[in-house]
C-alpha cells in the first residue's frame, strides 16, 4: 500500500459519512467506496478496508458522532465491519469505537424509547447537510422518502431556473425531500406542500422544522385556510391537506392560494390504481387554472398496468405528456443521492390551451 496524502485521507472519510449517513446497505458502501477509492483497500482481498489508527480516529470523530444516527441497528452494523475487517487483518481496534459498540449492545440501551422505531438520513447537498427524519419500517408509505423523489430533487437542483419566482404546489409530500431541496431555490414566491395522512403531515412539518425551514402551519386550521393571501412577493412555505379523493374538485375554489399555483410536482404518487382518476383530476384542475402551468411527476414504474391506468387517464384529460426522464438524466448525471434510478421515469404535464 502506498503512501496516501491527508486529502485523500479526508476525502475517503467525507465520502463514507455521506453513504453512512443515506444509510445505504454496507456492502454496498464497500462496493462503492472500493470502485472510487482503490487504494484504501487491502490489495488481493476483497472489501478490506486498509484502517490504520488515524482513519479509525477520523470515523469515530467525524462518522460515529451519535449513535443512534441514522439508526442503533445502522450505527451497529458499521462498527461490526470495522471491527470484523481489522480482527482479519490482526489489527487493534480504536477505543472509542469500542466502547460505542459496547453502549450500542448493552442490554439497558436495547430498551430506550422510541429511538429505534425512527431513522434519521442525511444527504449532502450544496454544501449543506440536510435531515429528513423517517419511519424505520415501511407501513405508512409517506413515512419514508423514495427514490422518485431522490429524482425529483435532481432534477429540481439542475433546472433551478425553471423553479425561481414560482408558485410551487407538491401533491403528496411524505418526508418532505423536495420541499427542503426548493428551499435552495431563492426566491420562490410560494411552496405549498400537501399530504393527507396526520401523521405523514406531522412529520413532514418536523422535517421542515429540523432543517429550519419556516413554515405556516395549515394542517388543522380550516379558518386560516381562507385567509392566505400573502403579498405575492413574499415567499410563503405551507404544510397543508390535500386529499386527493375529492368528487367534487369545486371545493378546492374555497381554499384561497391553493389554486394559484404555477408548478405542480408530485414524487412517486402513481402507485394505487385507484387512486389514478382522483390525481388525474386534481392534476387537470389545478393545469387548467393558471396560463402556462406545468407538473412534473416523478415515478417509479413497479407495476405497469399501475402506471397504465395513469396514461390513459392523462390521456382521457387531453393532457399533454412528456417522457422527459433521459433529456434530464443526460444533463445531469451527478447526483447528492444514491439511487437506483433504473425504474423511475419523469413526466413533464401541461394543458394545451386553444
Ligand atoms: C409513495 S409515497 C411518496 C412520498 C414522497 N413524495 C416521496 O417520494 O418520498 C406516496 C405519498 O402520497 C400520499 N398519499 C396517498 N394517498 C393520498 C391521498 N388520497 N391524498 C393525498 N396524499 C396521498 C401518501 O401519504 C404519501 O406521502
Amino acid at each position: 500500500m502506498g503512501e496516501i496524502s491527508q486529502e485523500n485521507e479526508n476525502n475517503f472519510i467525507f465520502r463514507m459519512k455521506v453513504l453512512y449517513n443515506q444509510m445505504i446497505h454496507i456492502p454496498v458502501m464497500l462496493n462503492t467506496l472500493k470502485i472510487e477509492f482503490p487504494h484504501f483497500f487491502e490489495i488481493e482481498t476483497t472489501n478490506l478496508i486498509h484502517l490504520p489508527m488515524s482513519l479509525q480516529e477520523q470515523i469515530d470523530s467525524s462518522i460515529l458522532i451519535d449513535i443512534n444516527k441514522p439508526t442503533r441497528g445502522y450505527c451497529s452494523k458499521f462498527i461490526k465491519m470495522l471491527t470484523q475487517t481489522l480482527e482479519r487483518l490482526d489489527k487493534e481496534v480504536n477505543e472509542s469505537i469500542l466502547e460505542k459498540f459496547l453502549e450500542i449492545i448493552s442490554p439497558q440501551q436495547e430498551n430506550e424509547d422510541d429511538k429505534t422505531e425512527y431513522c434519521w438520513k442525511s444527504y449532502y447537498v450544496k454544501d449543506k447537510w440536510i435531515t429528513l427524519k423517517n419511519e424505520n419500517a415501511y407501513n405508512l408509505v409517506g413515512m419514508t422518502t423514495w427514490g422518485a423523489a431522490y429524482q425529483l430533487s435532481d432534477f429540481i437542483l439542475s433546472n433551478q431556473n425553471l423553479f425561481i419566482n414560482q408558485k410551487i404546489l407538491e401533491l403528496g409530500s411524505g418526508t418532505g425531500l423536495v420541499g427542503i431541496i426548493l428551499d435552495f431555490i431563492k426566491p420562490l414566491k410560494k411552496l405549498i406542500l400537501t399530504d393527507y395522512s396526520p401523521k405523514v403531515l406531522k412529520n413532514l412539518k418536523v422535517n421542515m422544522e429540523l432543517n429550519n425551514i419556516e413554515i405556516e402551519d395549515l394542517i388543522n386550521d380550516d379558518e386560516k385556510v381562507n385567509d392566505v393571501n400573502k403579498d405575492d412577493n413574499n415567499k410563503i412555505n405551507q404544510v397543508r391537506v390535500l386529499d386527493w379523493e375529492i368528487e367534487d374538485l369545486n371545493i378546492l375554489n374555497n381554499y384561497s392560494g391553493l389554486n394559484d399555483s404555477n408548478i405542480i410536482l408530485g414524487a412517486d404518487i402513481v402507485y394505487e390504481p385507484s387512486l389514478c382518476k382522483y390525481l388525474v383530476s386534481i392534476l387537470y384542475f389545478l393545469l387548467e387554472r393558471n396560463d402556462n402551468s406545468v407538473a412534473y411527476i416523478s415515478s417509479t414504474i413497479r407495476n405497469q398496468s399501475t402506471f397504465s391506468i395513469f396514461q390513459k387517464e392523462l390521456n382521457d384529460k387531453n393532457l399533454t405528456v412528456i417522457d422527459i426522464t433521459k433529456q434530464f438524466e443526460q444533463s445531469s448525471p451527478n447526483s447528492p443521492f444514491i439511487y437506483d434510478r433504473s425504474q423511475i421515469v419523469l413526466y413533464k404535464i401541461y394543458l394545451e390551451k386553444k
